[in-house]
């Protein structure tokens, strides 16, 4: 009778350990830019261009950074988990392991999502793509087309906005002099160093994008930031943090009401800003000419 007790006990522990760890290993993480590199190597060599790239060897060394460090309570950066959240690339070889390895700074993942969950089903050609593109994303890739996500995704490092970040390490950076800036303009910052777009048919050409495109994606730049802000401002009542929120509102708020008359969708998503207003005032501008609005607020140069 003891026998069976203890058989049927372990049993049951034995489905609870073995539930908990294929929960553990459907949780996505970064595999790193070098296994990406081999299937997109223009894309690859653009990254290397970029200041994403050329930090992982510097920035650690700079005196402020060591200033920060010291005042969230860590000795080195590239060991401190709060600094990794945004500047590093954290790499594991399976869900299990306990230690992840930096391997890079910001890099594809960063951008594109912890790739260990779809990294094989994404590029699979041969499953119909409307059901690859939906088994990638719910894996946790955002997709080049969902123009929303991939801008909200930017913010939350350049919004000091991260959902990891406390509120108490954000005031300790500011006040050792962590930079933020609410002005970071999406199209400024995303068609300059950073513009990977290898679109067919011209797949050996990284092309421009028209100022069409650019005064749609402006419009998602400003509504991402938007979000972004209105959900991190709560996070600390630092003057300077706060202050920083409300500049990334009030840019926001003046884009989106110069197109408030020609697309609805705009207003709408001013008045109940969400992820869901978002996606639908992205897709509401695509295709839409807006340069006559906006077109004057589009940046002359490119970071
Ligand atoms: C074995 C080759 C291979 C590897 C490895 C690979 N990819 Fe891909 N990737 C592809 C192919 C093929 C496509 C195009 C699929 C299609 O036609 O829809 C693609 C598409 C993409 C797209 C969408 C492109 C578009 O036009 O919308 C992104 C983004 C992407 N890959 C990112 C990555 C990242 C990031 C990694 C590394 C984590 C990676 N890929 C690793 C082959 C690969
Ligand atoms: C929420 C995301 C986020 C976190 C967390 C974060 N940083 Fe940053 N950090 C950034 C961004 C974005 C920039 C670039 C800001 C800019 O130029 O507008 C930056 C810039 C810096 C710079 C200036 C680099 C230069 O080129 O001048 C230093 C130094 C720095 N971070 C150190 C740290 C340290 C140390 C930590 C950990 C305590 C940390 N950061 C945590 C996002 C973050
Ligand atoms: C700073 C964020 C960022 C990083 C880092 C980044 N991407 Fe992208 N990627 C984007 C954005 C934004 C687009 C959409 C471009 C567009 O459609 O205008 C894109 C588009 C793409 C595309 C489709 C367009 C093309 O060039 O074929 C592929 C494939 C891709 N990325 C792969 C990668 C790979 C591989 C890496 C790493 C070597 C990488 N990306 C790094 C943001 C990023
Ligand atoms: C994981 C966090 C993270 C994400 C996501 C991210 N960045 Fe960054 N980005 C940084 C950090 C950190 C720096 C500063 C690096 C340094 O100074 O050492 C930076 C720097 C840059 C720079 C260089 C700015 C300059 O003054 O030279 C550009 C341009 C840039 N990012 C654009 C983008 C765009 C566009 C996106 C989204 C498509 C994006 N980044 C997404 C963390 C991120």
């Amino acid at each position: 009778m003891k026998k069976i007790f203890f058989t049927g006990l372990f049993v049951v522990l034995s489905c609870f350990w073995f539930s908990a760890q294929l929960e553990v290993s459907a949780k996505p993480f970064m595999v790193g830019p070098d296994k990406c590199q081999k299937c997109h190597k223009a894309e690859h060599a653009v990254w290397k261009g970029t200041k994403h790239f050329k930090s992982f060897k510097k920035v650690h060394k700079n005196k402020k950074a060591k200033k920060i460090v010291k005042a969230i309570g860590e000795k080195r950066m590239k060991k401190a988990a709060v600094c990794a959240n945004c500047h590093y690339t954290s790499v594991k070889k399976k869900a299990t392991d306990k230690k992840a390895k930096l391997v890079a700074g910001p890099s594809c993942e960063s951008c594109h999502g912890a790739a260990s969950e779809w990294i094989g089903i994404h590029n699979n050609t041969k499953v119909d793509k409307a059901k690859r593109f939906a088994d990638a994303k719910a894996a946790g890739m955002i997709w080049p087309t969902e123009t929303f996500d991939v801008a909200s995704n930017c913010m939350s490092c350049h919004g000091l906005a991260n959902e990891n970040l406390s509120g108490k390490h954000a005031t300790a950076m500011l006040d050792n002099g962590h930079p933020f800036n609410p002005d970071f303009e999406y199209v400024e910052y995303s068609q300059g160093s950073v513009r990977h777009r290898f679109y067919a048919p011209k797949m050996t050409v990284n092309q421009e994008m028209t100022e069409k495109q650019k005064a749609e994606i402006y419009i998602i730049g400003q509504s991402a930031a938007m979000l972004s802000a209105t959900q991190a401002i709560t996070k600390t009542t630092h003057p300077a943090y706060v202050k920083g929120q409300k500049k990334r509102i009030s840019n926001a708020t003046a884009a989106l009401n110069k197109i408030k008359a020609m697309v609805p969708e705009a207003g709408a998503f001013l008045s109940s800003p969400s992820k869901e207003s978002g996606r639908a005032l992205a897709k509401a501008v695509k295709g839409k000419d807006l340069t006559g609005a906006i077109g004057a607020s589009l940046p002359k140069s490119y970071k």
